[in-house]
């Protein structure tokens, strides 16, 4: 018999003991109804906000659960409207859990995975070409082209004579693990590394791996978009965490939850480090196979103005750390690689899933790279950039503090290759940000980093790639825009 809207949730029953996540069991119930005639077609369903509220969950659960039932095509949802029932059920054709095939309109139907990401897209590249004083970037304008093209050239003709070998390159593997053990204080084994097209291929692997739909993960908030659309996509339930001083917060009332993502060494956007003691604290939180952590070490090379806190990995003696790196920042972009470190655990599961999902770097690019690095370019290219940006982000501070003294607040971040500037008063940031930007200023709103409501407004500026005149002209620009 079917059923009013009102006692829909009346009619389920969420066991938060169960092993299957909330969205799982929320899903299989409301297919059930539909499945059995009981939420008939053109049956209007709760909007989110109030079966959550009625079923004691959070609203994401029951989004996550209607998205599932739109890509499956149980039920229409469009942005904004509740979603409507779009079946008959009752006969033998909707058997509970049957996949329902139905073809709307010519419109693709989306795997929920694609779903969630359409749904969390952020811009992750800017279209136009590179100008002052845009973040996340070092200056590629002094990386050693000619010695980086003779380790390619070298290695590209040798490649033609190999044959395939492992995809993760044992030599790259070693170098590796023997740079990070003394400049990051890594602790791993050559097996434990692997070599990905970036930092975020890492991310989508670690989510592909270990998310179960409905699992609960923590983001620093603001944090790094990229991360958040990683996890959410795999159905995760993303929470972010605000910060203090040291970067992400103890929640010492909460529950710990699957997996937390933090960027330890420089929190981005803020560049805060995080001390020891906080470290630890976060350590002893995650449990061996329940609670893992994912360290991204994205700029960590990066540091003015103390020694480097080694990295949190380096400090875990369970295998409850996922430590994650790129050369995006350290070399150029475009170089497309990065790397993740493996808990012991998961190193040979993490690797069979790499092969599927074909996350392979090339291998004369690999072998290329451990030339570079055992031959002390590497080290080299890192000293001098250091230097440079060190100088880069103490003019940038002048130079903002002199010319806009009044209207910006600067936190001044230990190392890393960017810095916020807080609005002091008056407009938003998005705002602001579409000013300079038609002045000819690349900038990101702090606000369009945050996981939930914006906590802060601000403006994210790199200092990194521009050199000291660029940075001047950029914020005279600035000055004349507010
Ligand atoms: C915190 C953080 N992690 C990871 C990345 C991505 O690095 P990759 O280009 O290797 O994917 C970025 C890029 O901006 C970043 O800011």
């Amino acid at each position: 018999m079917p059923v009013s809207e009102e006692v829909i949730s009346a009619l389920i029953d969420l066991k938060r003991t169960d092993d299957a996540g909330l969205v799982t069991q929320l899903t299989g119930q409301l297919r059930d109804l539909i499945a059995s005639g009981r939420l008939g077609r053109g049956r209007t369903l709760p909007s989110s906000r109030r079966l959550a509220s009625d079923l004691g969950v959070s609203r994401n659960t029951v989004t996550y659960a209607y998205e599932q039932l739109a890509a499956e095509g149980y039920v229409a949802a469009s942005h904004g409207r509740r979603p409507v029932v779009t079946v008959d059920g009752g006969g033998d054709r909707l058997g509970a859990g049957a996949a329902v095939v139905r073809e709307r309109s010519g419109k693709p139907r989306l795997s929920p995975w694609a779903l969630n990401l359409k749904q969390t897209d952020w811009p992750m590249s800017y279209q136009a070409s590179l100008r002052p004083l845009r973040p996340g970037h070092g200056d590629f304008r002094e990386f050693p082209d000619e010695v980086w093209a003779r380790c390619l050239r070298r290695n590209a003709v040798r490649a033609a004579r190999r044959e395939l070998g492992p995809v993760n390159r044992t030599r790259l593997r070693k170098v590796l693990a023997d740079y990070l053990a003394t400049s990051r204080g890594v602790r791993a084994a050559a097996g434990q590394i692997m070599i990905l097209p970036s930092a975020q291929a890492a991310l989508t692997l670690i989510a592909a791996t270990i998310i179960t739909p409905g699992d609960e993960v923590w983001v620093e908030d603001p944090g790094y978009p990229g991360a958040a659309a990683a996890f959410r996509a795999s159905g995760a339930r993303v929470s972010g965490i605000g910060l203090d001083e040291q970067g992400m917060q103890r929640m010492p009332g909460l529950a710990a939850p699957k997996l937390i993502f933090m960027t330890p060494s420089h929190q981005h956007p803020t560049g805060r480090l995080m001390s020891l003691a906080r470290r630890a604290e976060f350590l002893s939180l995650s449990r061996p196979g329940k609670t893992w952590i994912v360290e991204d070490d994205y700029d960590g090379e990066f540091h003015y103005d103390s020694r480097p806190v080694p990295a949190l990995q380096g400090l875990d003696a369970h295998g409850r750390v996922f430590y994650v790196g790129t050369f995006s920042k350290a070399m150029t972009p475009d170089i497309r690689l990065g790397y993740l470190v493996a808990p012991p655990a998961l190193a040979s599961t993490l690797e069979i899933a790499q092969r599927h999902i074909g996350l392979i770097a090339s291998s004369h690019i690999q072998e290329a790279l451990s030339e570079f690095i055992a031959d002390g370019h590497f080290l080299a290219h890192l000293r001098r950039m250091r230097r440079l940006y060190h100088a880069r982000r103490d003019h940038l501070v002048e130079e903002l503090e002199r010319q806009l003294g009044g209207m910006l607040s600067v936190e001044v971040p230990p190392g890393g290759i960017q810095l916020v500037a807080r609005l002091k008063r008056g407009r938003t940031d998005q705002a602001a940000v579409k000013r300079l930007v038609a002045a000819g200023v690349e900038t990101r709103a702090l606000s369009s980093l945050a996981v939930g409501r914006p906590r802060d407004r601000g403006l994210l500026l790199g200092f990194a790639a521009w050199r000291e005149s660029e940075i001047s002209a950029a914020v005279r620009t600035m000055a004349s825009c507010f």
